[in-house]
């Protein structure tokens, strides 16, 4: 999270963290006393960011709204999205958002979003661009555990439940199982649609969404991504 408040070290005003989850990075740029705006399209993260931001010890205004509706009366100094951009909605939703997002910021006002390439860390992932895969596949070996602060341990588990290489869409299904004292007390499965975008195609975007001078660096460091070693990137505008 040092990465997005390092992108907005030189500039002053209000920053809207967009696809802002439970409030993880607005914490952070509050405790750094920036003045911050949070914003998410689903109610429940929102509802775990003011409990998050309130036991911080930390408050700014937070916002129900999907990025391809955004309409805060409001304009920023910076805007930046974390692993939001490009889940659950389609491309004219996605190129929308870069839109609204363009449309809540200062003349000369910064928009900073990470992004993860498709599937560079993965020879079988690619292998799916030419060669129809099974799908859903089988789930991996590889499970997640986390520890809840009320001691309940969550197993979460991903793997591909569709894919579509015309369109650039990948289906992720999602599962976790919550147990406590070794115990399963519950499960739920949930799928996500999510976009594959190669940097050229997000660089039109920008520009399609009246963005300049956009700067693209390997995530965590001021140097040029390099090809077939970043997967994840940092890629900054000017509106
Ligand atoms: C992987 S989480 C990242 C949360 C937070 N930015 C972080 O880094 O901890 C993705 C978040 O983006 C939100 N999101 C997904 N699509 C969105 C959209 N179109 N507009 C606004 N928020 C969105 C999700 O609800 C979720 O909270």
């Amino acid at each position: 999270m040092q990465t997005f408040i390092d992108a907005f070290s030189d500039i002053d005003g209000p920053i809207l963290d967009l696809g802002c989850g439970t409030g993880r990075l607005l914490v952070e740029f509050l405790k750094a006393r920036r003045d911050m705006v949070g914003c998410d399209a689903a109610n429940d993260m929102i509802e775990w960011a003011e409990k998050v931001l309130a036991e911080a010890d930390v408050a700014c205004p937070l916002y129900v709204q999907a990025a391809h509706q955004l309409d805060i009366d409001q304009s920023f100094a910076g805007v930046y999205m974390c692993g939001a951009f490009g889940l659950g909605g389609s491309r004219q939703q996605d190129l929308e958002s870069l839109r609204r997002v363009h449309g809540h910021l200062r003349e000369g006002g910064r928009f900073v979003m990470d992004h993860y390439l498709p599937n560079l860390e993965s020879p079988k992932g690619w292998e799916a661009w030419i060669t129809k895969p099974e799908l859903p596949r089988s789930w991996p070996k590889h499970v997640e555990r986390k520890v809840a602060r009320d001691g309940s341990e969550f197993e979460l588990r991903t793997r591909q439940h569709d894919f579509d290489p015309l369109r650039q869409t990948t289906t992720l299904e999602i599962e976790v199982t919550k147990s406590r004292d070794g115990e399963e007390i519950g499960q739920e499965r949930g799928l996500i649609d999510i976009g594959l975008y190669f940097l050229s195609e997000l660089e039109l975007m920008l520009a399609s969404a009246g963005f300049s001078d956009v700067q693209v660096t390997s995530f965590g460091e001021p140097t040029a991504p390099e090809p077939w070693v970043d997967r994840r990137i940092l890629i900054q505008a000017v509106a």
